[in-house]
């Protein structure tokens, strides 16, 4: 951040050119398990974060963040499939989640970081040192290092996500149902599980996320390529003159509808249920975040120049698949 405190974007804030260099197959891996790795190493390193934050400043409020956190790490196999977790590294953590309340803050903080510890160990040491050196923060505020691991795990959930719509696209397209089917449930699965981020999310205080706010401007996740690509490769999008005007090209959408009548009345119709599923999981994921930026910003404008809360509730209304929720067939 010395180097780009005045001038730099989004895609600088997270560490994007680290992460995405460091998530390319290392030949043992595929690049989408190294994505998901990035994933499971940011998650894990929110933990130790957290936990040690609890040690240094045993407070109810760093409590209730610590058990938000570990939440998301018990979360990961649903987050991040493609890096599953042995089962002990994490049963150890949702004990002391269902032993929570009769545990002292000392030993919270001590399983959650031995826990974390233990996954860190599993991650492939190039996403190890990649997430160590992303961590980028504008402010000395701890609040924001929880910030910028929150937008981490949020950047490499979006590219799994566009990723499968991408394949989905492709194999619909050659007449080819059952891998759509597979990777589009995959995907909502995915997108439902950042329900637990969101918990983390809500600890932001107000007055620490106004100072990190007065430093990043024009620094906003409304530049997020992959969260764009979610939506361009969906459907057509209209221009509301805030966000990003309307993309053209091969979308998820147009592929069914071109296709349904050559797919079979049953596989076509399982399709369009997935999607479903997927377009509501992505509408949750947005209702909540409008639900947090409210809370913590109240109605004032964004950093990347919109509205703010109000433009995030009018995309939040706006349907992935706007013609499969008013053409379902019943
Ligand atoms: C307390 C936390 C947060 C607040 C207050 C907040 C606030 C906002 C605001 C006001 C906008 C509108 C765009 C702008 O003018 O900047 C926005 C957009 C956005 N934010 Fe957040 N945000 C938070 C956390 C996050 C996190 C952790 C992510 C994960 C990457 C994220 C992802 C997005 C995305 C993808 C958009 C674009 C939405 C769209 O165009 O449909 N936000 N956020």
């Amino acid at each position: 951040m010395a180097l780009d405190q005045e001038d730099g974007d989004y895609d600088s804030y997270v560490g994007n050119t680290v992460l995405t260099a460091a998530s390319t197959s290392d030949g043992v891996l595929g690049s989408e398990q190294m994505v998901d790795a990035t994933l499971v190493a940011a998650a894990a390193d929110l933990v130790l974060l957290e936990a040690e934050t609890l040690t240094a400043h045993p407070t109810r409020a760093q409590a209730v963040r610590v058990r938000a956190t570990a939440r998301v790490l018990t979360l990961s196999n649903e987050l991040a499939p493609g890096f599953a977790l042995p089962r002990r590294e994490l049963d150890a953590l949702s004990e002391l989640l269902d032993r929570w309340d009769e545990t002292s803050d000392a030993g919270r903080a001590h399983t959650a970081h031995r826990c974390a510890m233990a996954v860190v160990g599993q991650v492939p040491s190039v996403v190890r040192d990649a997430v160590n050196i992303t961590l980028l923060p504008t402010t000395r505020m701890h609040d924001e290092q929880m910030f910028v691991r929150c937008i981490q795990i949020f950047e490499s959930l979006y590219r799994q996500v566009a990723d499968r719509i991408a394949q989905s696209i492709i194999a619909l397209d050659s007449g080819d149902t059952a891998r759509p089917l597979a990777l589009l449930g995959e995907a909502a699965n995915r997108v439902r599980a950042t329900q637990g981020l969101y918990r983390v999310l809500t600890t932001m205080p107000p007055d620490a996320f106004a100072v990190i706010r007065a430093h990043t401007n024009g620094r906003s996740a409304v530049q997020s390529r992959p969260y764009r690509q979610v939506e361009d490769l969906s459907a057509p999008r209209p221009s509301d003159g805030q966000g990003p005007g309307e993309a053209h090209g091969m979308t998820l959408q147009g592929t069914l509808l071109l296709r349904e009548a050559d797919l079979g009345s049953q596989p076509a119709a399982d399709i369009r249920k997935v999607m479903r599923e997927l377009d509501s999981a992505w509408r949750a994921m947005k209702r909540s975040h409008w639900g947090v930026t409210l809370k913590t910003i109240g109605r004032v404008s964004g950093t990347g120049g919109t509205a703010g809360a109000d433009y995030l509730r009018a995309t939040a209304q706006r349907a992935l698949f706007p013609l499969l929720t008013t053409n379902t067939p019943t």
